[in-house]
């Protein structure tokens, strides 16, 4: 009894001794004690990208999540991956251990953004960014910009309604862009907007092509654009200290920065994050646009009735005579349901990437170190469990607030989106003016999706506009 009770003494002593690194390492853990989750690998090299490329990538993931639950494998675009489709599981990943998972992109894309834009980093130079950022993007700030931004969304209107077809899309990224510019700049020059303009449109055709340097190329040509777009950034620099001008949007608080030493940001790591930020906002802003137009399309009872809504303030406004109060742009429950649905059924962030640090355990599932991890927005924004009838478009399920973790279209923890406010905003100011003074007739083949990369309606939404 004494020696099975000292054997069992020295059994526990050894094995804790041979699990301290492990156990102060937190979540890391002995390789052997954890499985990787259930799933394929696909082919040697190239995974199971071809079947994700062939067909709809939204069928590729629910169908995955339908086999195998919701923590599976897979390896795609050259990497093996751990995909979570839960609430638990997202929420694991971009907060509660956030510091296990660091941000990653493909080095292409980095170069043509920039290295030292905010959201390819961690850690303090991280923090320090975003709050420069979040200030500049705080409601304080952005209430100040609503006459402005109605002057871009009543130009834009305008020229759309000339009777010929637009790309609702392409229109919508123009519209998002100019807001963009407004949020960095507050007000610029037509002469540097038209250049900003110009080369950051190159820039955007060739972020999504081939990484060559052969000249010609659209990636080639957008590394040339984007450095381009440096000088003109600096030109703005140095008109803008010329000035003295103590502006307290985004490009001042940039300029203004100093840390407790003194230092202030380089003129790359400005440049980076100003066309960080434009990037950030453009396609994602118009692509879901371009979907709440759509689904309004779509519903003309719904439309009638957010038309209502719109009416009852632009009639308080003396028939548009009067700018938009910040007051009613927080008062308009039915659009901004309508925003809300929008965000959830297009989910046009379907999922995120990270990078395990260390090998991880989720679940009893082991997540080896430098794989990437993707948390799904899109399964869960679709889970029947969180959202009942999840392919059907109704505003109405937002009149009770989601659960806690089950709607995240701006993500979630430390990167999760600082223009989510403004993002809303826009879109708000857009819709009243569009459906309290034009109507709009989409043309063509009204189904299916394109991916360039964000989900947009096919062809963008060709339509045609009439006051
Ligand atoms: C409807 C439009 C938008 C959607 C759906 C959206 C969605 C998101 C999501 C999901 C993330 C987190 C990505 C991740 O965790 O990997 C993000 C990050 C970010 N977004 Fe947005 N976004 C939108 C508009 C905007 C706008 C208008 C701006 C700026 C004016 C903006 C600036 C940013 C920035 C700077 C980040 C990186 C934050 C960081 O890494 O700390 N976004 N966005």
């Amino acid at each position: 009894m004494e020696i099975a009770s000292i054997l069992a003494y020295v059994c526990f002593f050894l094995s804790s001794l041979l699990s301290y690194p492990f156990l102060k390492k937190k979540n890391r853990i002995p390789k052997q004690r954890a499985k990787l989750p259930p799933g394929s690998m696909g082919w040697p090299y190239v995974g199971e990208t071809l079947q994700l490329y062939t067909q709809d990538p939204n069928v590729f993931f629910a169908t995955k999540q339908k086999r195998h639950g919701e923590v599976f494998k897979s390896h795609i675009l050259g990497c093996p991956c751990v995909m979570l489709a839960s609430p638990e599981g997202a929420r694991f990943v971009l907060v509660t251990h956030a510091h296990l998972f660091k941000p990653t992109y493909p080095k292409s894309k980095e170069k043509m953004i920039g290295p030292s834009a905010l959201f390819f980093h961690q850690g303090d130079y991280h923090s320090l960014l975003r709050k420069l950022v979040q200030s500049s993007l705080s409601p304080d700030k952005i209430r100040k910009l609503i006459p402005s931004m109605e002057s871009v969304a009543i130009s834009a209107l305008e020229s759309w309604s000339s009777g010929h077809i637009i790309s609702t899309y392409h229109e919508m990224k123009k519209f998002s862009f100019d807001v963009g510019i407004l949020s960095i700049f507050g007000h610029l020059d037509s002469n540097h907007r038209e250049m900003l303009s110009d080369n950051y449109h190159i820039v955007d055709k060739g972020y999504n092509s081939f990484p060559t340097k052969i000249p010609g190329t659209a990636y080639h040509k957008a590394l040339l654009a984007r450095k381009r777009l440096n000088q003109i950034l600096s030109e703005i620099i140095c008109e803008r200290k010329e000035k003295r001008l103590l502006e307290k949007d985004f490009l001042g608080h940039l300029l203004n920065f100093k840390n407790e030493k003194g230092e202030i940001l380089t003129e790359d790591q400005i440049a980076d994050n100003i066309i960080g930020v434009l990037f950030a906002a453009q396609d994602t802003t118009a692509s879901v646009l371009t979907w709440i137009l759509k689904y309004l399309h779509d519903d003309q009872k719904l439309l009638e009735a957010v038309k209502a809504e719109q009416m009852e303030i632009y009639e308080a406004n003396g028939r548009g005579k009067k700018p938009l109060t910040w007051a009613q742009t927080r008062n308009m429950p039915l659009t901004y349901r309508v925003i809300l649905e929008s965000l959830r059924m297009a989910s046009i962030i379907s999922f995120t990437f990270r990078e395990a640090v260390v090998d991880v355990e989720y679940n009893g599932y082991l997540i080896p170190k430098g794989w990437k991890v993707l948390p799904m927005f899109r399964n869960i924004h679709h889970n029947p469990e969180f959202f009942p009838d999840p392919h059907i478009f109704d505003p109405s399920r937002f009149e009770v607030a989601p659960k806690p973790n089950t709607f995240m279209p701006f993500g979630n923890g430390v990167h999760a989106c600082p223009g989510n406010e403004i993002a809303k905003l826009e879109i708000l100011i857009l819709i009243h003016h569009i459906v309290t003074k034009f109507r709009w007739e989409v043309v063509g083949s009204q189904n299916g999706i394109q991916y360039g990369p964000f989900p947009v309606p096919q062809q963008g939404l060709p339509a045609r506009f009439w006051r």
